[in-house]
């Protein structure tokens, strides 16, 4: 590695801060000391703060169908190819009681934009499962909203809100999706659902169409300047069925290159090993961990609906990323040294 990188990795993790030339640098020089001086950086400090622990989330894909069109997701409005379901009230409290049984404290609700779910329904969802489950916090995954909307579904009882930025370049963000949706738009929902007092969580695909190191950096800025609870990065992967399919995929080695980073910039952010990330590589998940990562989010969505969430290609959905599976994950993340555990997992105050 030579000295400047060296010496930025350093001022890193002591300022958790960069500038955008500084980011570019450290991207476009990176080699695997580098890689390797940074997950040992990063894994140190989210060890002093969250030990060995590794939290768990259950997904629940209630809805594919979306009003928007983003060019990268296989679910985009315009997919004739895409077998769109709903999951009804009832569907929804039966996966999360199988996911309770199995020790899952919190469920993430996840959709395209339907706009079947209005505030009433999603309020009533919401109601019931802090109801049946008090002690067990709730995420929501269900895009843009009004700031009206926001609030009334966090009264309701909802505890986070997961709204990926996509990217920070306003430029980039045009050439990801149609002319409908606005770069604008997203922040406005970010900055609102911070305001509202949600745990927020804001994030990115490495290696999406037209990404540069220099749009990289600037998503690296706004992490830093927006101090994100949580933060989802993950691979792109093409979808069959988008403009983008011949497009190439992003890699394990500049995810987790970003998740050391991330988790630098941000110490104490809830930073998840994704899907995404153990689709691309058969230990995608671990090495995710390895490099900084401290969440997991296995799938509880019914078996029958679990194919059809396709957002990319050959999404896993079984082995060690199903709920179901979890002794089978609780085995391999202890075969790397950590443990899963099962309270709410919110993040640290430090
Ligand atoms: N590859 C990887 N991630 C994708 N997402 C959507 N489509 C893809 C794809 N082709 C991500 C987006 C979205 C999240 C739910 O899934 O970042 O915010």
């Amino acid at each position: 590695m030579n000295d400047k990188v060296y010496i930025l990795i350093q001022k890193l993790a002591k300022a958790h801060s960069l500038s955008l030339s500084e980011y570019i640098y450290l991207i476009e020089n990176r080699n695997e000391e580098a890689a390797k001086r940074l997950a040992g950086l990063a894994v140190d400090v989210r060890k002093k703060i969250y030990k060995n622990a590794v939290f768990i989330r259950g997904l629940i894909e209630i809805s594919n169908i979306c009003k928007n069109d983003c060019l990268y997701c296989g679910i985009r409005r315009s997919n004739k190819n895409c077998d769109r379901y709903r999951l009804t009230h009832e569907e929804i409290l039966a996966c999360a009681e199988e996911g309770y049984l199995l020790g899952f404290r919190t469920f993430v609700l996840q959709g395209g934009e339907d706009g079947y779910f209005t505030d009433d329904i999603l309020c009533k969802i919401i109601k019931s499962l802090k109801s049946h489950y008090p002690k067990c916090a709730i995420t929501l995954s269900m895009g843009e909203r009004s700031a009206k909307s926001y609030k009334k579904l966090y009264d309701a009882g909802a505890d986070r809100y997961l709204l990926r930025h996509e990217t920070a370049d306003k430029n980039h963000y045009e050439k990801l999706h149609p002319p409908d949706m606005s770069f604008e738009h997203r922040m406005e929902c970010l900055n609102e659902l911070k305001k509202i007092g949600y745990q927020t969580g804001c994030g990115f695909m490495v290696g999406s169409p037209y990404q540069t190191s220099q749009t990289l950096a600037e998503d690296l800025k706004f992490i830093e300047v927006f101090q994100p609870d949580m933060c989802g990065i993950g691979p792109f992967i093409p979808h069959k069925d988008t403009p983008f399919k011949e497009n190439k995929a992003g890699t394990v080695e500049l995810t987790c290159y970003l998740l050391s980073i991330i988790r630098l910039i941000c110490p104490s952010v809830l930073l998840p090993s994704t899907t995404a990330l153990g689709t691309i590589h058969p230990f995608g998940r671990e090495l995710g961990i390895q490099a900084g990562a401290n969440v997991v989010m296995p799938n509880l969505s019914p078996s029958s609906v679990r194919k059809k969430y396709e957002l990319y290609n050959d999404k896993i959905c079984t082995g060690a990323e199903s709920a179901q599976a979890i002794d089978s994950l609780k085995q391999r993340m202890s075969a790397i040294g950590y443990e899963i555990v099962t309270d709410r997992g919110d993040r640290k105050n430090i």
